[in-house]
């Protein structure tokens, strides 16, 4: 993909437009590659890398250096698409100040264009810190996995109070975001947010009347075959194909098949 860099303006122009923004996460410089490649308007190193990259249950474990060697690979590698790398659980609840300081570590070591952190009035103060500080964030509320154990499981959020999922997102917008991840909520409710927001809403099982869309990579392609969302489309089924490749490797490497002739030097 050439030309030039998608910024935070663009985001902005592209919900006045009614052009739907395109979200996908990567953790590697080959899957950041394809992505930019395919025209990705953003790249979003999310700490999902947890449960995907690390094979953890939670992404709680994950640390502000696993989200800085990752953010920099992605950032390197992506030429044309918008890198957000993902601010880990504990690098900015305890303070305005911790969280300033661990965003701007993550913008100086990464090269990536803005962080994201979950959570909304409670960490409305952290995100005006960070955006005063010169570094554009993304907000996320609904389902926000960082605090899994408070809410005691991965369920829909703001079936019955969705007011207080609207009021977060709009302590998001005051608190300066320039986009909001809305994730797992009912699509009225996503929608309602959308019209409500001037900043653009990026869903994620939160039906299409957000500005955007967001999902896992694994997911997409069928790679992360322990879990499937029900809102995630599968769009290849590459746990079967790398499989079915590893396996023949294991069966002509043990019958002497491979390498054959011309796969080898005379
Ligand atoms: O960590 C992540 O990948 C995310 C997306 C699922 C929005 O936060």
């Amino acid at each position: 993909m050439t030309g030039k860099r998608i910024t935070v303006t663009d985001f902005a122009k592209m919900k006045a437009e009614g052009k739907r923004i395109t979200v996908l996460t990567a953790y590697d410089a080959l899957t950041a590659m394809l992505l930019d490649e395919a025209g990705i308007d953003m790249i979003l190193v999310g700490d999902s890398l947890g449960n995907v990259f690390q094979g953890r249950d939670t992404t709680l474990p994950v640390t502000l250096d696993n989200m800085i060697y990752h953010g920099e690979i992605v950032s390197r590698a992506a030429k044309h698409a918008f890198v957000t790398v993902d601010m880990p659980f504990m690098s900015f609840q305890v303070s305005v100040e911790e969280a300033v300081r661990n965003a701007g570590e993550i913008m100086k070591k990464t090269g990536c264009h803005a962080v994201k952190l979950e959570g909304g009035k409670v960490s409305a103060r952290q995100i005006e810190g960070i955006v005063t500080a010169g570094i554009p964030v993304m907000g996320h509320v609904g389902l926000t996995p960082q605090s899994i154990h408070v809410f005691g499981g991965y369920g829909v959020r703001g079936k019955h109070n969705p007011e207080a999922v609207i009021d977060d997102a709009l302590a998001v917008q005051a608190a300066g975001a320039f986009a909001i991840v809305l994730e797992k909520m009912p699509r009225s409710l996503s929608k309602q947010i959308t019209e409500k927001l001037d900043i653009p809403t990026i869903g994620i099982g939160a039906g299409n009347g957000c500005d955007g869309q967001v999902l896992v990579t694994e997911d997409l392609l069928g790679l992360f075959s322990k879990f499937k969302p029900s809102f995630a489309r599968r769009y290849a089924n590459l746990a079967d194909t790398i499989s079915a490749a590893f396996k023949n490797y294991i069966d002509d490497t043990r019958d002497g098949s491979f390498p054959d002739e011309s796969e080898s030097y005379d």
